[in-house]
């Protein structure tokens, strides 16, 4: 809301000079502009805001945003305009989820139809039917019906989805209420967009924002070599924040500094310069750099399969290649996670995907983990309570849970083993 403010009001300001505008909109003039000429009177809906009375408040398109503004929101079945204000009797629009359809008789606010929304369908009519799972979440669905930030496992852990409910990088253990108000993936959904928009024109693999293992922004962001605190959520540069200077300063004097998001405490350690890097990043820029003398000496390098990419959070990828050609999944550190690994040739190397191994790390303390294949995908059926459940690959539950294993539709003789 602040940055739409400032937006108003810079627009307001370009049109006359900026120093005018600078004296115009902090010297009192809104105490004395809201006075006279006084502000016109707002919807109401705004200050009802009950089921079906709501709307949006806005800085008001007034000068120096001094008034209140009001854009009532409308139910799915009610009148809309469509075109915008001014086009209709009513200004408003739908609410979220919701868009304005001409149909024969006027147009009114419907459900969108996205891949979302088909999602809510679909669960909400087996819900109805009473097929619907113990550990099944809705489908969550934001306001332009896209999908929400992030889906659960309830009692196992949260991970980041795009838009389009692809799953991205970050994950983090189910705290319920809890996980919505801290986990925001919007680092995570950043490096998404820089990957699919940026990436196929650029050369070397992109370092975004460095984000937590949630999908959060780090609290620390480095320019070079000097290192400032954001927003976890926004990302945004922190107005109170000091900087440093990683040529004399180690990063373990800002205010945001917390140990528990470090992985490498020893490059704050010692003598200057310190250092913010994990092995993953000196490895690409070393790969990097390779490349580029390469190319200086008349080589011609292929890039996209030589230079592996790091996670949004500077780890390596989960799954490593060993020298003999196995696969392993492994944690943040690199290290192997307990058995899981794969063979070349085998069923197991080819499906691999580590998703059971990495939330069973996540979850390094809790009793009640998910199972396991040998190569660290989830086990398609998992049991919990006397109560077995089908799961897909991220470890959702698909259907309702049963206590007699043979009646789930995903079962086979050799489910144990996978
Ligand atoms: C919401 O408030 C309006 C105005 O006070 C009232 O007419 C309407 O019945 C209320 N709706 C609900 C669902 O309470
Ligand atoms: C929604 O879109 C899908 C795919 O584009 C289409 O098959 C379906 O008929 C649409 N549903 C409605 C209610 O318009
Ligand atoms: C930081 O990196 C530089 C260059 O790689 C290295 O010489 C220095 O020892 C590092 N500092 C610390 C404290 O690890
Ligand atoms: C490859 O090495 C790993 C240990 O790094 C070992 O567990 C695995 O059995 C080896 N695979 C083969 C095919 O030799």
């Amino acid at each position: 809301m602040a940055k739409a403010h400032c937006f108003i009001i810079l627009l307001l300001c370009i049109s006359k000079s900026l120093i005018l505008c600078d004296v115009l909109c902090e010297q009192g003039f809104c105490a004395t502009y809201v006075n006279d000429p006084g502000c016109s009177s707002t919807a109401q809906e705004c200050s009802i805001n009950n089921a079906t009375h709501h709307g949006l408040t806005l800085p008001s398109p007034t000068i120096c945003n001094c008034c209140d503004y009001c854009l009532p929101t409308f139910n799915e079945g009610a009148h809309c305009s469509l075109g915008g204000p001014g086009t209709g009797t009513t200004i408003g629009r739908c609410g979220d989820g919701l868009t304005c359809i001409a149909e024969a008789d006027g147009n009114f606010c419907r459900r969108m139809n996205t891949t979302c929304h088909r999602d809510q369908d679909d669960y909400d009519a087996r819900h109805l039917a009473g097929e619907t799972g113990e550990l099944e979440e809705r489908p969550s669905c934001d306001g332009k019906g896209k999908y929400d930030v992030f889906s659960c496992v309830p009692t196992q852990t949260c991970f980041c989805q795009s838009e389009d409910g692809e799953r991205i990088f970050g994950e983090a253990v189910y705290l319920g209420v809890e996980t919505k108000r801290n986990m925001h993936c919007r680092c995570s959904r950043l490096h998404e967009k820089i990957k699919k928009n940026l990436s196929p024109g650029v050369p070397y693999p992109v370092v975004g924002p460095r984000c937590t293992p949630d999908g959060n922004f780090h609290p620390i962001q480095c320019i070079d070599r000097k290192c400032y605190c954001v927003d976890t959520v926004s990302g945004e540069i922190v107005q109170s924040t000091t900087f440093v200077n990683l040529d004399e300063t180690p990063l373990t004097e800002l205010d945001c500094y917390d140990a528990d998001l470090d992985l490498y405490p020893e490059q704050s350690r010692g003598d200057p310069p310190y250092n913010l890097t994990t092995p993953c990043i000196e490895g690409i820029q070393d790969q990097i750099d390779l490349i580029q003398q390469s190319e200086e000496e008349g080589y011609n390098v292929d890039f996209f399969s030589t230079v592996q990419g790091c996670l949004p959070d500077g780890t390596p990828t989960r799954i490593v290649t060993s020298r003999n050609r196995t696969k392993i999944c492994v944690d943040e550190r690199g290290e192997q996670i307990g058995n899981y690994q794969a063979d070349p040739n085998t069923p197991e190397y080819n499906n691999i995907d580590c998703k059971c191994a990495r939330t069973s790390h996540i979850m390094s303390t809790s009793s009640e983990k998910p199972i396991c294949c040998s190569n660290g995908n989830f086990r398609k059926i998992q049991c919990r309570r006397g109560m077995c459940r089908c799961v897909d690959s991220d470890g959702r539950q698909t259907e309702m849970e049963q206590s007699d294993v043979t009646k789930l539709s995903c079962y086979t003789a050799d489910w144990r083993t996978c």
